[in-house]
C-alpha cells in the first residue's frame, strides 16, 4: 500500500489529537483511502517537554526546514497558532507544492487572501475544516454541498467558551467575574481569556465563514464585535421574563445593498434552535434558498473533535492527490460592500436605572421619538426604590438612530445610568 507523508506543525492540543486518530484508526483510514497515512516529522518548539503522545524519537524536531523543504512530504498540517510564524510556514510550505491542512483561524481571518492566492499560484489546496467549530463538518458543507443555494444568513454559536460562562451564568444567575473565575479553573477558558470573553475569536471565524457563504472577502476589521463582559444576571434574568435567552451570536447576512457581519450578545427566543445549544457546544445555523434551514451542531473545540476534522482534512488532500488533482473548488473572494454597522437595524433591549418621578418616562420616550425609536414594550421593576430599573424592547431601528437616541437619554438628568443595550434577534411565540 502506498504512504503518503505528512509533516506536522505542532503539537499541542490539536496536533495531539491529529496524531492519536491516525495511530488509532490509521487501519481502517487506510483501508478506506488505499493510501497509509504516515507522520514523518513534527515541529515543535522545545524537545524537552512531555507529550501526549508517543512517536519514534527522531520524528520531533525544532527545525522548520526539515518538513518544508523534505521532497517526501506531500501535505504540511499546520496546527501552532497565531499569524508568525505560522504564515511564513504556510506560504513556504504551499511554494514548495506542498497541500496544507490548518485549523488556525487567526492566521486565515488575517491573511487568508494571501494564502489562496499562493495556493492557487503553486496549483495546491487548503484545508481548514478545523479552523471554524472545532469537530462539527461545516467548511466542507459550505464550499460544496450547498453550492447550489443562495445563502443569505448564516449564524451561529462559534465560541465555546463565552457560550459556557452565559450557560452557567443562566443555570446559576451568578456574575460575569465569578462564572469565568470557574470556567479557567475547570480548563473552559484561558489564562488571558480575551480572544474568546471580547468576541475577537468569533470574529475570526465569521469572517471565514461569511467569505465562504457570500464568496466575498471579509476585511477582518470590518467585522463589529462586542464581547459579553458587560452581561449582567440582571440582563439574562429580564430575557428570561421577555421569552430569550442570550447568546454570543456571529451573524452574517447578504442583504441587496451589501454583507453584514457582526458578532455581539444576542436576545434569542427560547424555540430557537440556537437557544437549546448549552455549555461548549457549537452550533450555526444556515438559510439557503433551496434547501431552507439548517443547522450543524457539535463540539466546537477540544483535541479529539477537532483532530477529526483536520485528519479529515488530510484524508481529502490525499484522495486528491491519488487523483491528481487541485484547485477543484475554487475560493471566489469577490469584493463586496460591507454594510457599515451604524446602518444595519436591529431590535433592541435597553436596560436602565432611573430616578422614580413622574414624567421620567416621557422625557425618555421623547428621545427615542426624536430618533425614529419605536418602542414594543417597557416594563418597570422595583417601584418606590431609588433608582429604578426600565427595560425597553425596541421594535426595528437603525444603529446609528439607536446610539443618538442613549446619548440624549444618558444626558437626562434623571436618567442614573443605562446598564446595557444588547439587540433581539426573532421574536418569542405569543
Ligand atoms: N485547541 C482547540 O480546541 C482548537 C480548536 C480549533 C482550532 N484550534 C486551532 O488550532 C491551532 C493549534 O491550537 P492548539 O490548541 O493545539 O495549540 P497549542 O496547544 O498551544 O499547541 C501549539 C503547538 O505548536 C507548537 N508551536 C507553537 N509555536 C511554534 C513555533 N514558533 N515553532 C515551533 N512550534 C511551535 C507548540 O510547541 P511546544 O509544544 O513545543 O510548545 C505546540 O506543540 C490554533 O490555530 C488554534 O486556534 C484549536
Amino acid at each position: 500500500m502506498k504512504r503518503v507523508s505528512i509533516g506536522l506543525l505542532g503539537l499541542g492540543t490539536v496536533g495531539s489529537g491529529v496524531v492519536k486518530i491516525i495511530q488509532q484508526n490509521g487501519d481502517q483510514i487506510a483501508r478506506r483511502v488505499g493510501s497509509e497515512l504516515h507522520i514523518k516529522r513534527v515541529l515543535v518548539r522545545s524537545l524537552e517537554k512531555e507529550r501526549r503522545v508517543q512517536l519514534p524519537a527522531d520524528t520531533l524536531t525544532t527545525d522548520p526546514n526539515l518538513i518544508l523543504q523534505d521532497p517526501e512530504i506531500d501535505i504540511v498540517v499546520e496546527v501552532m497558532g497565531g499569524v508568525e510564524p505560522a504564515r511564513d510556514y504556510i506560504l513556504k510550505a504551499l511554494t514548495a507544492g506542498k497541500h496544507v491542512v490548518t485549523a488556525n483561524k487567526e492566521v486565515l481571518a488575517k491573511v487568508g487572501d494571501e494564502i489562496f492566492t499562493a495556493a492557487a499560484a503553486n496549483r495546491t489546496d487548503v484545508y481548514f475544516e478545523g479552523s471554524v467549530g472545532g469537530g462539527i463538518p461545516l467548511i466542507m458543507p459550505l464550499k460544496e454541498g450547498l453550492t447550489a443555494n443562495r445563502l443569505r444568513t448564516v449564524m451561529g454559536i462559534i465560541n465555546g467558551t463565552t457560550n459556557y460562562v452565559l450557560t452557567k451564568m443562566t443555570e446559576e444567575k451568578a456574575p460575569f467575574d465569578e462564572v469565568l473565575k470557574q470556567a479557567q479553573e475547570l480548563g473552559y477558558a484561558e489564562a488571558d481569556p480575551s480572544s474568546d470573553v471580547d468576541g475577537l475569536d468569533a470574529a475570526y471565524k465569521l469572517s471565514i465563514l461569511a467569505s465562504l457563504a457570500f464568496d466575498a472577502r471579509i476585511p477582518l476589521e470590518q467585522v463589529y464585535v462586542e464581547g459579553i463582559r458587560a452581561i449582567t444576571p440582571a440582563d439574562i434574568e429580564s430575557a428570561r421574563e421577555l421569552g430569550y435567552v442570550i447568546k454570543l451570536l456571529a451573524i452574517g447576512k447578504e442583504r441587496d445593498e451589501g454583507i453584514e457581519v457582526r458578532v455581539h450578545p444576542t436576545f434569542i427566543p427560547t424555540h430557537h434552535p440556537l437557544a437549546a445549544v448549552q455549555g461548549v457546544f457549537n452550533a450555526v445555523f444556515v438559510q439557503g434558498d433551496a434547501v431552507g434551514d439548517l443547522m450543524f451542531y457539535g463540539r466546537g473545540a477540544g483535541e479529539m473533535p477537532t483532530g477529526s476534522a483536520v485528519v479529515g482534512d488530510i484524508i481529502d488532500a490525499v484522495r486528491n492527490l491519488q487523483s491528481k488533482v487541485n484547485g477543484r473548488v475554487k475560493m471566489m473572494r469577490q469584493d463586496k460592500p460591507i454594510i457599515p454597522i451604524g446602518q444595519t437595524t436591529s431590535r433592541y433591549y435597553v436596560r436602565m436605572l432611573v430616578v422614580d418621578r413622574p414624567g421620567v418616562l416621557a422625557g425618555i420616550a421623547s428621545c427615542f421619538g426624536q430618533n425614529d425609536v419605536s418602542i414594543e414594550s417597557v416594563i418597570q421593576k422595583g417601584k418606590g426604590e431609588d433608582p429604578v430599573s426600565l427595560v425597553f424592547v425596541t421594535h426595528e431601528v437603525k444603529h446609528e438612530n439607536m446610539a443618538r437616541a442613549l446619548d440624549q437619554i444618558t444626558r437626562l438628568a434623571v436618567v442614573r445610568e443605562i446598564t446595557n443595550t444588547i439587540r433581539v434577534e426573532g421574536e418569542p411565540r405569543r
